[in-house]
């Protein structure tokens, strides 16, 4: 087989560079964490709506908490390897609160399965727990990550 990946490599002129570059930056820098957690409250203001609708079946609101999880999941992924890509001094209690969540979502999930839960309470769980981790958390992160060297650019 001839071996070709190079040349199918997208570009890799100065400007496709300075682009890497730039997300590279944001990425360390925390900003690419803010467009994560915008993200991540749309899908659950998708998720919060159709169980104040009533309207969605039990299957589309599964799919949906499936989409925020699985972002979720990602987005916690991102967030950890930052902390341990620039030495974050509180990772590991900030790691165990994503695991929390994850944990607690996963019981509730199980819980509406077997009829024992509602979507209104995971609603109610998940909203409260991202308001609360964004304010303290995730804003002492990213605090620490703008105080940085790297942040200046
Ligand atoms: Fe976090």
């Amino acid at each position: 087989m001839e071996n070709d990946d190079f040349a199918q490599t997208p570009g890799s002129s100065k400007k496709d560079l300075e682009n890497i570059r730039r997300d590279v930056q944001a990425f360390l820098t925390g900003e690419s964490l803010g467009i994560q957690h915008n993200k991540i409250l749309k899908t659950y203001m998708t998720f919060l709506d159709s169980v104040l609708r009533q309207e969605a079946s039990a299957e589309d609101l599964t799919a949906i908490v499936q989409d925020m999880v699985s972002y979720l999941t990602l987005h916690f992924v991102s967030e950890e390897s930052l902390m341990n890509l620039t030495a974050y001094p509180e990772a590991d209690h900030h790691r165990l609160r994503h695991r929390g969540f994850l944990d607690e979502v996963e019981r509730l999930v199980t819980e509406i399965r077997i009829g024992q839960q509602t979507y209104d309470a995971l609603a109610a769980a998940a909203g409260l727990w991202m308001l609360d981790h964004e304010r303290t958390f995730d804003a002492d992160l990213a605090a620490f990550l703008a105080a940085r060297p790297d942040a200046a650019g």
